[in-house]
Formats: structure tokens, C-alpha cells, sequence
């Protein structure tokens, strides 16, 4: 089965629906005691974790609490960077290899705080791309454009250069985040359609470079801003496949909030309507 369509409960079957990622970047935010106690109070507040894929992300160092405190859950843990060599005298850095060993299942890749304060550019973003998808990890590959002017003209740029290089087979499993820099951790989210919009362009260079089928799949979840508040809007976008959560996905209320939200059953009709406009 494939895993990022959604599985009918009843029939176990599959629909063409994309699975909602729901995905929490903790940035550089919490230690191993804050992490133990945000996942004992996250896993009571969801009752079904089926709906969505759950993304936590969390720094190096909590991984492993992360990791455990998951167990028996369907949570993914991910990291929030990789390195593309495996190993040597790279001081400092850890390999996707590393990460997966660590039982990681999902890295950010090319987002826009390693693009501006670490000097990732979009040749850095594919090689990590590369060694991430060799590693066996689901990458999570974030664009954005930093000012609400030249939207096409970036996105093209980092689609082309970033994500398009890779194969067919590469790319199917690939998450995109849509993140305009201007809404991250600004308060200002994208309104719904201005990020469905990107979110088509996004999706329409997927079209042009590999084919309808890999537009039609491949899950485009929008990042900057996102709150409980202004998700379900967001979420009613046929366009929009999840969130990628810095601010809100901290604490275990509000981030539960956001994965809950995936369980509408009336969503996923709407959802399955919707889908049928480009299948
Ligand atoms: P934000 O961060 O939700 O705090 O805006 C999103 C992100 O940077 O991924």
C-alpha cells in the first residue's frame, strides 16, 4: 500500500486521497524533561492518530526520548537537518543514516531558517534530498518565498533547482512544505487563498516535470503561522495536504488541536470530492 493515501477503516482499502501530514518543528525549543512531559500530555489529548501522519520533530538531543515516548503510537519522529555524508571529519554535523538508526522515520530539509542563518542554498537542499531518500528517511522539503512579491519566480527557482533534479521514484517520497518566510512566527498567516494558490503553482511544476499522476500524489502541507484558529480554513483548501507547525506545535493542547482536526469525517468527504476534480 501506498502510504501517504488514506486507507478506508471499513474496507481497508485505499482512495485516492492524499493522507494530511501534520507536522510539529520544534526549532530550537525544549529539553528531555519538556519533551517526556509535552508527549504524556499530547498522547492524551488524541484519541486516534489514523486521520493524519503526525510529524514531531524535535532537536537532536530529544530524539531518543522522543523516539521512546512514541512507542505503541503511530507518531512519526523526524529530525530538523541532516548532513549528506555518512561519515567523517565533518565536525558537528549528523548523517541521515545516523538519524534513521536513531528511529527517525521523516528530516526537514531546506528550511528557510538553515537557508538564511546557516547558508543552505538549493544545491545543499538536494544533496540532503539525496542522501536522506538513501537513508530511507521521508524528506520534508521546504520553499518560500521571503517577501509577498516574485512568488513564481522563486518557487520556480527552488523547484528547479532544489527538487526537480530528482527522479520520478526519488520524489514520490517527498513531502513539500510550502513556507512564505513572511508568515513564519510573524502572526501572519497566508490567507487560504493565497497559500492554495502557491500551493497549485507549486504542484503545477510537479505536473510539468513528472506527470500528473506525481502532482497528483505528492502531499503539499503549508508552514508560517498556522494556530488552531485559523487551521480549519486553511485545511478546507483542496489544495492544502497538512501543516508544518513552529509555534503552535509546542504546546501539547494546541498541536493536539490541529491533528484532531483531521478526523472530521466531513473533511475527508469534502476531500474525496474535491480530489476527483484533478484525478
Ligand atoms: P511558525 O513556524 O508556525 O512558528 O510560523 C513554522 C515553521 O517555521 O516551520
Amino acid at each position: 500500500m501506498n502510504s501517504s493515501l488514506l486507507v478506508n477503516k471499513a474496507t481497508n482499502t485505499q482512495s485516492a486521497i492524499r493522507l494530511p501530514v501534520i507536522g510539529a518543528n520544534w526549532k530550537l525549543h525544549k529539553d528531555l524533561a519538556e519533551t517526556e512531559s509535552f508527549f504524556e500530555k499530547f498522547r492524551s489529548l488524541v484519541d486516534d492518530f489514523g486521520y493524519c501522519e503526525v510529524v514531531i520533530c524535535p532537536p537532536f538531543l530529544d530524539v531518543a526520548t522522543a523516539v521512546s515516548a512514541a512507542e505503541q503510537t503511530t507518531i512519526h519522529i523526524g529530525a530538523q537537518n541532516l548532513y549528506w555524508e555518512n561519515d567523517g571529519a565533518f565536525t558537528g554535523e549528523v548523517s541521515g543514516e545516523m538519524i534513521k538508526a536513531s528511529g527517525c522515520s521523516h528530516v526537514i530539509v531546506g528550511h528557510s531558517e538553515r537557508r538564511r542563518y546557516f547558508g543552505e542554498t538549493d544545491e545543499t537542499v538536494l544533496k540532503k534530498l539525496v542522501a536522506a531518500l538513501e537513508a530511507g528517511l521521508t524528506p520534508i522539503v521546504c520553499i518560500g518565498e521571503s517577501e509577498r512579491k516574485n512568488v513564481e519566480s522563486v518557487l520556480e527557482k527552488q523547484f528547479r533547482c532544489g527538487i526537480a533534479p530528482l527522479s520520478a521514484e526519488q520524489f514520490a517520497k517527498l513531502i513539500i512544505a510550502y513556507e512564505p518566510i513572511w508568515a513564519i512566527g510573524a502572526g501572519k498567516t497566508a490567507t487560504p487563498a493565497i497559500a492554495a494558490a502557491a500551493h497549485r503553482l507549486i504542484r503545477g511544476h510537479v505536473t510539468k516535470r513528472l506527470g500528473a499522476q506525481a502532482a497528483n500524489q505528492v502531499r503539499i502541507i503549508y508552514g508560517g503561522s498556522v494556530k488552531p484558529d485559523n487551521a480549519q480554513s486553511l485545511m478546507a483548501q483542496e489544495e492544502i495536504d497538512g501543516f508544518l507547525v513552529g509555534g503552535a506545535s509546542l504546546d501539547a493542547v494546541s498541536f493536539a488541536a490541529l491533528v484532531n482536526l483531521c478526523k472530521s469525517e466531513e473533511k475527508s468527504e469534502s476531500r474525496i470530492n474535491q480530489s476527483c476534480n484533478y484525478v
